[in-house]
């Protein structure tokens, strides 16, 4: 049965620690992916009910730099479904708890494939838009779907 992207909107929220960071306590980017991998497929998996593997990562910008101690929390929606595949928006915002102020750090749009039990791509549900900025999501991402068809 197709969903509203918000059924399946996803956070994962951590506290950074010095295993996260160098020596000066600038956090490593890569940890950063790594948790917006983790949200994004989040978000995949509660749309298709299926395992799911990256496949792509798109439009990653990273805004503002993260410090041992930030809070980051990142939250994940679906944009847009093909067959099997599905684009995930992911934005991260970081946070100085210590006097409250938020900002965005990243964004990025990860891109999974639901697999059956044999590991071949599988059919996920549609998505039923709402509200216009979910339907202008959803057109960009049909664009960059059909333009990878026609690379592929
Ligand atoms: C995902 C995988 C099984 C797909 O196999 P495939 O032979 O490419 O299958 P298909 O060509 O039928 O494509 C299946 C879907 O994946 C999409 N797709 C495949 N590669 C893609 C890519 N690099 N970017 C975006 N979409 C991709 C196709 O567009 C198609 O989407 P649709 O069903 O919505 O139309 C295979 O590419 C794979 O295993 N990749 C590695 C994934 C992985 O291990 N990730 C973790 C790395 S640590």
């Amino acid at each position: 049965m197709n969903k509203n992207p918000n059924e399946s909107k996803s956070v994962l929220a951590q506290v950074m620690l010095p295993s996260h960071a160098n020596p000066s306590g600038n956090v490593h980017g890569g940890e950063i992916m790594k948790m917006m991998d983790a949200c994004g497929s989040v978000a995949a998996t509660r749309h298709a009910k299926k395992n799911v593997v990256t496949v792509r990562v798109d439009e990653l910008v990273f805004y503002t730099p993260i410090s041992v101690g930030h809070l980051v929390t990142c939250t994940s929606k679906p944009i847009f479904v093909g067959r099997s595949s599905i684009e995930v928006k992911v934005e991260v915002k970081v946070e100085d708890f210590m006097i409250g102020e938020e900002k965005v750090a990243l964004k990025a749009i990860f891109t999974y494939v639901a697999l059956d039990d044999h590991g071949k791509p599988s059919a996920i549900p549609g998505l039923v838009l709402t509200d216009e900025s979910e339907k202008k999501d959803y057109e960009l991402g049909l664009a960059r779907y059909r333009d990878r068809k026609k690379n592929q």
